[in-house]
């Protein structure tokens, strides 16, 4: 009797050190994060922009710490996925923890250029390149890292900005844009990254910066084509590296479907309840044409107006999303994110 209550123990305490040990393991093989592109994943590099300023934050963290939104950002969401804190923005990089990787994103940038001032998708693979020179990051920490790349949005705004709204010639520069996100993509996947989730591009005519101009009703078609050829592209070139490297290291995250298809179920809810707010209809907006969401006027006097509930808004602003427009687009690429696993998830 005793001798078998002594074997149970010893069993008990084996299997204590025996999870102990996998916890432990699981610990420093945890995976990391990095992320490249603009203010969709941007979580706290635009250090002299609005995501520092009132009203951004107003939900998560409560003040404003760095989002282009009132909260979460796409980039916390697949953080949250993974299991990880959201990666630290490289801003930070020196006086924050750096184990769940880095955050190269800057809000207003793109593929190439923009009228923003910031580092471009290349310039932060640079960084992120000079990172692993100075080897703070070892090959097993790559091997079993995801990174998330987001742009092309801020592009085209430069695109039609410099045309003065006219899309002539446009398909000519979806093509050089693809071909340079291509390099980029193939960059990171040389720098030792097995798997890489990009997203396509969301349908820039429902945002309300466009849709303002008929009073939010609808999406402006002309301007979402841009969107699906440039994601019906991006698509097919990244189905043809994977093909060529013969495994599956790229994931897209179609954007450009999961926001209709969010937007279609909030406007069904609208129709049943039309106490509901409208999806297209951005939460914080300025009192009037010349100001904007954040804006003050000279004597310090908020010049913009909250929706009753960002909860249950869509749009942050005009080209922003809530936490629970992110939430919602989330849960729609969730099987998509399946993807990503890895033999550490
Ligand atoms: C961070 O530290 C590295 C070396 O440890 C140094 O070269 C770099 O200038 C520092 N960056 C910032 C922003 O302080
Ligand atoms: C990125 O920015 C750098 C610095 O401004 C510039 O030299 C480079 O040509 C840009 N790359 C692309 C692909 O536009
Ligand atoms: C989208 O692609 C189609 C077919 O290739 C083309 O006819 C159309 O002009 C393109 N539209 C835009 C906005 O790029
Ligand atoms: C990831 O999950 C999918 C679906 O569950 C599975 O088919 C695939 O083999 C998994 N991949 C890895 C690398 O574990």
């Amino acid at each position: 009797m005793v001798k078998q209550t002594l074997s149970v123990m010893t069993l008990l305490l084996l299997l204590f050190f025996i999870l102990r040990e996998v916890e432990g393991d699981e610990r420093l093989d945890e995976v990391k994060l990095f992320v490249f592109g603009d203010s969709y994943v941007d979580t706290g590099n635009s250090v002299n922009s609005i995501s520092y300023k009132p009203p951004s934050g107003i939900t998560f963290p409560g003040t404003p710490a760095g989002r282009f939104s009132d909260g979460c950002v796409l980039t916390d969401y697949i953080a949250s996925y993974l299991k990880i804190k959201s990666p630290t923005p490289y801003v930070f990089r020196n006086s924050s923890e750096q184990q769940h990787g880095i955050n190269f994103a800057h809000g207003g940038t793109g593929i190439f250029n923009t009228l923003a001032d910031g580092p471009n998708m290349t310039v932060q693979i640079d960084s992120f390149e000079k990172l692993i020179q100075q080897k703070i990051y070892t090959k097993a920490d790559l091997e079993s890292s995801v990174a998330l790349v987001n742009a092309a949005g801020n592009d085209y705004a430069t695109f039609l900005q410099r045309k003065q709204g006219s899309i002539q010639n446009i398909q000519a520069f979806t093509t050089s844009l693809i071909q340079q996100m291509s390099l980029n993509l193939r960059r990171l996947h040389s720098l030792g990254i097995n798997k890489i989730a990009v997203g396509l591009l969301e349908p820039i005519g429902c945002m309300p910066l466009i849709t303002m101009a008929t009073s939010y009703d609808k999406c402006l078609e002309p301007f979402n084509f841009i969107s699906q050829n440039h994601s019906q592209m991006l698509l097919q070139t990244v189905q043809e590296l994977n093909k060529e490297l013969g495994k599956p290291v790229f994931v897209t995250l179609d954007l450009y479907n999961s926001f209709l298809s969010v937007l279609a179920t909030m406007q069904k809810s609208r129709s049943e309840d039309p106490t509901l707010m409208n999806p297209l209809q951005p939460c914080c907006e300025g009192v009037s044409m010349e100001y904007y969401c954040g804006s003050v006027d000279e004597r310090g006097k908020k010049k913009y107006g909250l929706c009753q509930k960002p909860e249950v808004s869509f749009f942050w602003e005009g080209v922003h999303l809530s936490q629970n427009g992110w939430y919602r687009v989330y849960t729609m690429l969730y099987s998509s994110l399946l993807n990503l696993n890895q033999t550490k998830l």
